[in-house]
């Protein structure tokens, strides 16, 4: 073996760096090169030993979570990074009523007075444009904000974690193919970021629907200008769906969930299409029995019945839970980078 001396200690402060995050937006996955998205994953696994114990990097620091729709897994996720990390949390969960709001306040000047008092925010809107408005009329006088979803088109904390998840799992991504699975595209805004995040990484990404509810435009025309190794199927039946996962040699299925609120009329619509895109463990086991491939099932969660088995949680295929012991690493690279230490 030849000696290599080209290497050194690693450095927290450097790899963080390298991300180029720093004081950044996060809203589109494909504003970040691949080396600056693996930057963040090497971060990310140098944070995994402190999700617990914590460490004082972003002490002093202030974390304002914004969000205009419900979550538990995003926002807890970032306010427990940013606790972790020696910072601080004001949270609001109902500001439609709760803060300013309530008093005709636009989303533009809440911004820009929270981050008087905030020195990253993380904000979920239901509206994807209105969110996108407010961050170009405040650009220049807002502190970063990081995306925990705008409308239907972008999660991109959520795209991270869960490819983040896949580089632990399988390691070199080039190599590893996807399918995201839903009756509704039109409304998977974790499915698109995480194949925006696979396609930057260079995974081969099927998708697979139905045609009255298609990728969103801006979706597709970002994966096509990134030269994404993607497919689009429609109409599948169960079967059909199956026969894809074994023909793609699928290593991973990704399932987007339902983002529609339980008294939205396209709800029904989507739990009586998901029929078509439900995974059975006996699917999973056909395959391995046929191709001798153990294929990973995600999931964003929340998850309903309907949409898989949920025998599949304590077998070899789960790893929607296995994502969520990594989002707080995630989350803390990801504020530590955006927050910058010094
Ligand atoms: N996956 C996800 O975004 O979950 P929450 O809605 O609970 O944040």
């Amino acid at each position: 073996m030849a000696l290599n001396t080209n290497f050194k200690t690693l450095d927290i402060r450097e790899v963080l760096d390298a991300t180029h995050m720093r004081g950044r937006d996060i809203t589109f996955i494909d504003d970040f090169s691949s080396e600056e998205i693996l930057s963040l994953f090497q971060a990310a696994e140098m944070f995994e030993p402190f999700m617990r114990t914590g460490l004082n990097l972003l002490n002093g620091k202030v974390l304002y979570t914004l969000f205009f729709q419900p979550s538990t897994r995003t926002r807890c996720s970032h306010e427990n990074a940013m606790l972790r990390l020696g910072g601080s949390v004001i949270t609001e969960t109902d500001p439609l009523h709760s803060a300013s709001f309530a008093k005709n306040e636009s989303l533009a000047d809440s911004l820009r007075v929270t981050s008087e008092y905030a020195d990253v925010i993380v904000m979920r809107h239901p509206d994807d444009k209105e969110a996108l408005q407010a961050l170009n009329a405040t650009e220049g006088y807002c502190a970063p904000v990081i995306s925990g979803g705008y409308g239907h088109v972008t999660h991109p904390t959520q795209g991270l974690l869960d490819a983040y998840t896949c580089w632990r799992a399988f390691g070199e991504l080039s190599k590893v193919t996807v399918a995201i699975a839903t009756p509704d595209l039109s409304r998977a805004r974790s499915g698109h970021s995480f194949a925006l995040t696979l396609a930057a990484l260079g995974a081969k990404i099927i998708y697979t629907g139905t045609s009255a509810l298609p990728i969103p435009e801006i979706v597709r025309h970002k994966l096509t200008v990134m030269g994404a190794h993607f497919e689009e199927h429609f109409d599948l039946t169960k079967k059909e769906n199956e026969i894809l996962y074994m023909d793609e040699k699928a290593d991973l299925i990704y399932l987007p969930g339902c983002s529609v609120k339980k008294d939205d009329p396209n709800r029904a619509d989507f739990e009586r299409k998901m029929a078509n895109f439900y995974i059975s463990l006996e699917m999973l086991q056909t395959i391995k029995d046929k191709t001798g491939k153990i294929v990973g099932l995600h999931h964003s969660l929340p998850r309903n019945p309907g949409e898989f088995d949920f025998t599949i949680d304590n077998t070899e295929h789960q790893l929607y839970f296995k994502a969520i012991g990594f989002s707080v690493a995630l989350r803390m690279a990801l504020l530590a980078a955006v927050v910058g230490v010094h």
